[in-house]
């Protein structure tokens, strides 16, 4: 049954590009959109400078989530965690990194998922060449 249906849905199709390879189509005059000129030239923006690699960034106070000194671009999603592929116990020797602090371990030294989202606490210092929003935080 399937099969007969293929063949005529087969059949049907060939029908129709026959015929429309006898008649000619008209040309559609399509306007494109790129066609605007582009005025406003500018260089791009420049690169952020992260720190010399594996160096760390000195804490400004007690407790302080230490600022990540390289790019923070690593995929943290359901089922990777991009930070932990260094960072973790098991692996952050191999990788010169200083493994996670303990309180972000659970008993069994399994990662706590409350923690699991690295970016929300630890950010990223680069040197950056674009403005920055304003701060006007201080330790004292
Ligand atoms: C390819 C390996 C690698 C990956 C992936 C990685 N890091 Fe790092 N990280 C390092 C190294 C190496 C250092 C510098 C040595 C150090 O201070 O731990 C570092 C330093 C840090 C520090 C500073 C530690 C301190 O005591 O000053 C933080 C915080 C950090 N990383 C967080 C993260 C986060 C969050 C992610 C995911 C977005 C991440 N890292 C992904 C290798 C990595
Ligand atoms: C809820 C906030 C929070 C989250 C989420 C978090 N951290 Fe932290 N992290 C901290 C704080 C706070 C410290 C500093 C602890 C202290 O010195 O008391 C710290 C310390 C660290 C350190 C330095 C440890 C040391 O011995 O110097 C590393 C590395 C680190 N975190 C990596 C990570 C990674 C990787 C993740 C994600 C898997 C993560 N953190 C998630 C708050 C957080």
């Amino acid at each position: 049954m399937k099969k007969a249906l293929t063949l005529a849905a087969l059949l049907a199709l060939s029908a129709c590009s026959g015929q429309q390879a006898t008649s000619q189509a008209e040309p559609v005059n399509v306007s494109s959109l790129g066609k605007s000129e582009i005025t406003d030239i500018r260089a791009a923006d420049a690169a952020p400078i992260y720190p010399k690699r594996g160096k760390s960034i000195e804490r400004t106070f007690v407790h302080q989530p230490p600022m990540i000194p390289h790019k923070a671009e690593y995929p943290i999603t359901l089922k990777k965690n991009g930070c932990m592929s260094c960072h973790s116990p098991a692996k952050a020797k191999r990788m010169k990194a200083t493994q996670i602090d303990p309180s972000h371990l659970l008993a069994d030294a399994k990662l706590n998922n409350e923690y699991y989202n690295c970016t929300q606490c630890h950010t990223p210092q680069a040197e950056n060449k674009t403005e920055l929003v304003e701060n006007d935080f201080s330790n004292k």
